[in-house]
């Protein structure tokens, strides 16, 4: 590590997933001070589960680009905005050609051309893919050309809390897990790209362990807005009991979802809300429901979906060249997040989010299969150039680094009689129980009241491992806590959006409602409570 890493840093960012990687190549470009933080490793991001594809019109035609932004808003169930939306979808061929400039080794059709399928809700076929490791080669791409910038990196440091001082974010404290210290970075512009929240469900989601919304809680406990926190997308088809994505690739390339007499019962490439549903239905009335693939071919499948094949062998011992895989829906895609305008800045002065953390008014109720890709890119970079412009106007301030840090210490002698892995595991299964792919008030408020529990005893469920090197339990504590409160903000959302509304179903509202053709922002309150208002598209 250099000496003097943390002083005089134009642009931190939080994450290094592809919004994080994307914005940190941006900023550098502008010449200024970057570094990228991260509780993991880049390549180990959530941004690998994007594994089908990039949606983009692969040449600039205005009636592609029209047609992408038409189906993009049309699946946001109209909570999408449209100068996003168009930002995004008039962007996507750039972004493709960019991508293939840094290295990305997209598949290649016949005329050598970047090779697309098509995805759910698409009107045209635009998703370009890289076989069926999108994310994955977007990703270590992405990683190659930061260290060919000498972007400065510290992993394995987990945000604890962002810096305010006069109502701008001046930094973070981060815990070193390695040591369990903890150290204040102190920066002209923060950007947050920490991904989402999808571990409130714990095993019944694709996600990784390590999506658990940090930087999410932060910026609420900073004081941050956050928008639509009960859209939450359930794919289609994570493999049956593990939990594990099988792409949309799957379905793109032929699939066809199956009950047990082998009888297909829905369009594949409706919308994936409404796929997830039909498949859930039958689910909770005891009927398995399958992926098959067989008549694709196993060539054709070593071909565009060698990953779902090694999957599938792997982790179920199915191969699904000649078998039927059994599959269920499973929380995958987190479409609210800390509010943002379409420059990527939060209400929250000299602070940014981009990628699966925020919400800039892309996907509204039900995100498009290959947007988030698109997404994190597109704003990636924007938030990056916006960041490091704004850190050229901030001057340093030294007295900033005589800042006393937060400390951890009250972890290693708080009481851990409740055994929060426990918790942990109980809340998943509340979570897709209650507030899962079907809703309602009933269902809502028994979680609220579970919650409340949770929270109350939250004192006594501190970490039982004391040990400072590595101590993974004080880790998952702290990502626990952010859970448990975003867990609250997504209930509150979900019980004030009396409607349904793409992925938010709510049986005892089953219909959208016009006047809540809103985004609902949820922000902390000085005594800790939560408020929600519902606000107009913009
Ligand atoms: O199914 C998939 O390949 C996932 C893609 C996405 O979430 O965009």
């Amino acid at each position: 590590m250099k000496k003097n890493l943390f002083q005089n840093i134009d642009v931190l960012v939080i994450g290094s997933g592809g919004s994080g990687l994307t914005a940190a190549l941006e900023a550098k470009k502008s010449n200024v001070n970057v570094l990228v933080v991260s509780k993991t490793y880049p390549t180990h991001s959530q941004t690998c589960q994007a594994q089908g594809g990039i949606n983009a019109s692969r040449e600039e035609s205005q009636e592609d680009i029209q047609s992408h932004i038409n189906d993009t808003l049309k699946g946001s169930h109209g909570l999408g905005s449209l100068e996003a939306t168009k930002i995004m979808c008039q962007n996507a061929p750039k972004t493709i050609k960019w991508l293939d400039t840094i290295g990305v080794p997209f598949s290649r059709d016949k005329e050598n051309k970047i090779a697309q399928r098509k995805f759910g809700a698409a009107s045209k076929i635009r998703t370009c893919y890289s076989s069926d490791y999108t994310g994955l080669k977007i990703l270590h791409s992405l990683y190659d050309n930061c260290i060919k910038e000498e972007i400065d990196f510290l992993n394995e440091y987990q945000l604890l809390d962002l810096i305010k001082e006069n109502n701008k974010i001046i930094g973070a404290d981060f815990l070193c897990i390695k040591s369990s210290e903890v150290i204040s970075i102190f920066a002209k512009t923060t950007i947050l790209a920490t991904g989402g929240y999808s571990n409130i469900y714990n095993k019944f989601t694709t996600n990784s362990h390590a999506t658990t919304g940090d930087g999410v809680a932060a910026a609420l406990r900073a004081g941050a807005k956050l928008s639509n926190m009960e859209m939450i997308q359930f794919h289609p088809t994570a493999m049956k009991g593990n939990n594990i994505l099988i792409s949309e690739s799957a379905r793109g390339e032929g699939g066809y979802l199956v009950n047990k007499d082998e009888k297909r019962f829905i369009d594949e490439l409706k919308p994936r809300d409404e796929v997830a549903r039909a498949i859930y239905s039958k689910q909770i009335k005891n009927e398995e429901v399958f992926l098959d693939l067989r008549h694709i071919g196993e060539e054709k499948i070593d071909a565009v979906m060698p990953q779902e094949r090694r999957l599938a062998k792997e982790f179920m011992n199915i191969d699904i060249t000649k078998e039927l895989l059994p599959i269920n829906p499973a929380a995958h895609y987190c479409m609210g997040g800390i509010k943002t305008n379409v420059s990527c800045e939060t209400s929250l002065e000299n602070l940014y989010a981009c990628g699966e953390c925020s919400q800039v008014g892309i996907h509204g109720a039900n995100r498009l299969g290959g947007n988030s890709l698109q997404e994190i890119i597109t704003f990636g970079k924007i938030a990056g150039v916006n960041a490091a412009n704004k850190s050229k106007s901030i001057q340093n301030s030294q007295s900033i680094l005589t800042k006393t840090h937060k400390s951890v210490k009250n972890y290693f002698t708080q009481d851990s009689t409740i055994n929060f892995y426990e918790i942990k595991e109980d809340m998943g299964r509340a979570f897709f129980n209650n507030l899962g792919l079907f809703r309602n008030e009933e269902k809502i408020d028994s979680l609220i009241i579970q919650v409340n529990k949770w929270k109350k005893d939250l004192k006594n469920m501190g970490i039982r491992d004391k040990s400072q090197f590595y101590n993974k339990n004080l880790v998952e504590f702290i990502e626990f806590k952010n859970m448990l409160e975003l867990g609250e903000a997504v209930l509150l959302g979900a019980k004030m959006r009396k409607e349904s509304r793409g992925a938010h179903f709510r049986t005892d509202f089953p219909v959208e409602k016009e006047s809540l053709c809103k985004n609902s922002t949820i922000y902390k309150n000085s005594d800790e409570t939560l408020s929600i208002l519902f606000e107009d598209i913009t």
